[in-house]
């Protein structure tokens, strides 16, 4: 009997993920509809994929985005939404069985936090979802039974190795970082570092902003949050563990002593066919690993004092409450500055580190979290540029 289709929502569909889940929604036929895609202002491409996939559910920035987009040809009888509430609308529509939250930034939570309540399943690659609202996410996904099966390939290694592990069987997490570009470059040579030389990544091709964030281990400090929050593991055995090759990716071992790795070649559509599809796999086309191609597979441990993004991590991990969301938020903004060759490289950690001593975390909820988030961009700004207007609300507050 031919299988029902899975109907999805795709919130970001013209980013790198998004268009790589459409890449694998095309690879997959007729096992997935397209009920609803959300972008922000990227007009043109979000009306060429609803044209391609008769998506009549479209969301986009504001209003006046949405006027701008009603003007493209998109299908006749298309809604478009626009902004936070649009994002709820597409990501709660009955129709959708599984929405995919490939947004960038903070935006994401609120719709991801209305879908779990309304029984959706999350196929999640935003990272902030879980790095700024983790335990609530978590919380409210056991609350109404929903699944969160995670798109970032560390986290899917993981969640696939946990496949029939009975509770209380795994001893740590072990997450794997391919030490991007400067992983044997001197201090002389990162305090030096230029944008491009940080774009460069050694094996997995990604948005500018993740590929810094790899470049300075903070894509590792981000992912360990991530992983404490989705399998519910304290910080102390949630280890990294350096590997070039980005082959292996990630591993959990057993209290038997047992290791169990997930292996694939870095191409984000497998974890992301697999979040479609959960829990059945399917032969789609992808290349194949070869592992007799990819010989020695090495390990090493990362350099502490090179990258100490990892511990500033750690240490957002341990105050808890809003101090994820401000490491996350003056990060982002750090890197922008340093694309934009306001801020060394080194500045990048240096920004962020200083944006955290200036917080006193509140409570992880929704509106705090948007406050911490503005909070700490204009702090980070105001610590490169000079004094801007950061006093926006209690949770941000400087100590
Ligand atoms: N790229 C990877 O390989 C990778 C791997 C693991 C995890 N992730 C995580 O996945 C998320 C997305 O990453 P990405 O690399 O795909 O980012 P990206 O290429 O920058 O794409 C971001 C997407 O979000 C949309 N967007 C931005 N702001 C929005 C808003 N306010 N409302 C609605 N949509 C908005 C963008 O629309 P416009 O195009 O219209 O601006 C675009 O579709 C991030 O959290 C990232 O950390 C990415």
């Amino acid at each position: 009997m031919p299988q029902q289709a899975r109907r999805i929502a795709i919130l970001g569909s013209t980013g790198s993920i998004g268009t790589q889940t459409l890449d694998v929604v095309q690879r997959l036929g007729g096992r997935i509809e397209i009920v609803a895609l959300a972008a922000h202002r990227n007009i043109a491409l979000l009306a060429e994929q609803a044209r391609r996939w008769d998506v009549r559910h479209l969301c986009v920035a504001d209003e006046e985005t949405a006027a701008r987009l009603s003007g493209e040809a998109v299908p006749p009888g298309s809604v478009v939404y626009s902004g936070r509430d649009g994002l709820t609308s597409v990501a709660t529509l009955p129709d959708v069985d599984t929405v995919v939250v490939a947004v960038a930034g903070a935006v994401g939570i609120e719709a991801t936090h209305a879908a779990i309540a309304s029984g959706k399943t999350i196929a999640l690659a935003s990272k902030e979802v879980l790095v700024a609202a983790g335990e609530h996410t978590m919380q409210l996904a056991r609350e109404h039974g929903t699944s969160i099966v995670p798109i970032d390939s560390e986290h899917s290694a993981i969640f696939q190795c946990l496949q029939g592990a009975p509770p209380g069987s795994v001893a740590e997490l072990i997450l794997t970082a391919s030490g991007g570009p400067f992983l044997r470059a001197t201090v002389e040579q990162m305090r030096e570092a230029t944008p491009d030389e940080a774009l460069r990544h050694p094996t997995w091709n990604m948005g500018g902003l993740v590929t810094v964030n790899s470049a300075t281990l903070m894509n590792k400090g981000l992912e360990i949050i991530e992983a404490c929050r989705l399998f519910n593991m304290p910080p102390d055995r949630v280890h990294t563990l350096i590997h070039p090759q980005s082959i292996v990716h990630s591993l959990i071992r057993f209290v038997d002593g047992s290791v169990l790795a997930q292996m694939g070649l870095p191409d984000m559509r497998l974890p992301i066919q697999y979040a479609l599809l959960y829990p059945e796999r399917l032969d789609t086309g992808l290349p194949r690993l070869e592992l007799a191609d990819w010989s020695p597979l090495t390990f090493e441990q990362p350099d502490d004092e090179r990258f100490p993004a990892i511990s500033i991590a750690r240490e957002a991990l341990a105050a808890g409450g809003t101090m994820p969301a401000v490491m996350n938020g003056a990060n982002e903004e750090a890197v922008a500055m340093f694309l934009e060759r306001r801020l060394r490289f080194f500045g990048i950690m240096e920004v962020v580190h200083a944006v955290m001593n200036a917080h006193v975390p509140g409570p992880a909820r929704y509106a705090e979290i948007l406050t911490a988030d503005r909070w700490a961009r204009s702090m980070a700004r105001s610590l490169v540029d000079g004094p801007q207007d950061c006093d926006n609300g209690t949770a941000g507050s400087a100590a």
